[in-house]
């Protein structure tokens, strides 16, 4: 029986070295140490042995089947090893290769203006407000100058919400709130970007949405003369140093005086083209000199301060910048179109 244990034993080792899969392994292993293995079988024949022999005989099955155990373990860690490195092979990373490229969004143009705006005017010592866009008639309208029945009103088609509430039409009520704020009746320099609605219908140059920019100045000697250089300094960082501006009385409520202020045509500088219709100016914004009735409304003394307020309508800017001819592409977020600013 020793011999023919000794024979069984190399058989496996042999066998066991020809092996590639982990499969096969045990299928091997069940056919060497299984239940219908020659060892069992072996095992089951011991009872017919001597006493003396019945222990000696055990003892060499026992170590045969852990030889063959232990080759089996072996050889079941070689083949694991290899799928490993056969994995990382055909994983490997070609660090030479170039990354693939991921587009980064950016901001649209509306806000890219709002912060220009911002900037130029943060530049010169100001401070940014924000206000409501449901607002209250008191401050949209009524302590602007403009009360109740006003035919001014009918410049603003507005969207009410109730009799008192209404989407502001335009950024200024932020200036009434603002001077009511400072309890302490001291000068004021502030912008206020923010969205106005109108009920206007859509079409290439009007929206019942878009985006103004306040700007308001209270102090003791603010003149006309600052409004001017204010707004020069405006014009040419938006539309290049070379601008000159033009002031053509206007009117609103709450200004007074009020102007229309025209820049001169960066496109054909001054000599006439479609751009600027033929006149060489183009009109940008409505400004002037805060109204006495605004003043004394929110509880400054006309007497004691003066002070100037400009309007930016954002969409106006932006499309005078950038040469786009239909303010609805502002709006309907094409890619091809927005990714170009
Ligand atoms: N609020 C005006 C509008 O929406 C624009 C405007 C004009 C604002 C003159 C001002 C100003 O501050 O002084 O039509």
């Amino acid at each position: 029986m020793q011999e023919k244990i000794n024979q069984l034993v190399d058989e496996a080792v042999n066998e066991i070295e020809s092996i590639e899969n982990l499969n096969d392994l045990m299928l091997l292993k069940s056919k060497y140490l299984g239940k219908k293995s020659e060892f069992n079988q072996f095992m089951r024949e011991l009872k017919n042995l001597s006493n003396e022999e019945k222990p000696k005989v055990g003892q060499m099955i026992n170590l045969a089947k852990n030889k063959i155990n232990n080759h089996i373990q072996e050889k079941k860690e070689a083949i694991e090893k290899a799928k490993i490195n056969e994995q990382l092979a055909q994983e490997t990373v070609d660090i030479s290769l170039p990354g693939k490229k991921i587009s980064l969004g950016k901001k649209h143009i509306l806000t890219q203006t709002i912060e220009e705006i911002e900037d130029i005017f943060i530049g010169l010592g100001y401070q940014i407000k924000e206000g409501p866009e449901q607002e209250e008639d008191k401050y949209n309208f009524e302590m602007l100058n403009l009360p109740k029945n006003h035919p001014a009103r009918d410049m603003q088609d507005s969207l009410y919400i109730s009799e008192d509430t209404l989407l502001r039409t335009h950024t200024s009520p932020v200036q009434v709130r603002t001077l009511l704020e400072n309890e302490k009746k001291e000068p004021v320099k502030i912008i206020a970007p923010g969205t106005v609605y109108r009920k206007d219908d859509d079409d290439q140059t009007h929206s019942h949405q878009f985006k103004q920019v306040e700007v308001l100045v209270v102090d003791k000697e603010t003149s006309l003369a600052d409004l001017k250089g204010t707004l020069l300094i405006a014009a040419k960082k938006l539309f290049g140093e070379e601008r000159e501006i033009r002031l053509r009385p206007s009117y609103f409520p709450f200004t007074e005086p009020s102007v229309e202020v025209d820049v001169s045509c960066y496109q054909c500088h001054g000599k006439g083209c479609s751009m600027c219709k033929n006149t060489g100016w183009i009109e940008v914004l409505g400004a002037g000199m805060v109204n006495n009735n605004v003043l004394e409304a929110c509880g400054y003394d006309p007497h004691e301060f003066q002070g100037f307020a400009i309007g930016f309508g954002v969409e106006r800017i932006a499309m005078l910048k950038h040469g786009i001819d239909d303010i609805r592409q502002l709006y309907t977020n094409d890619l091809r179109f927005n990714s170009q600013f």
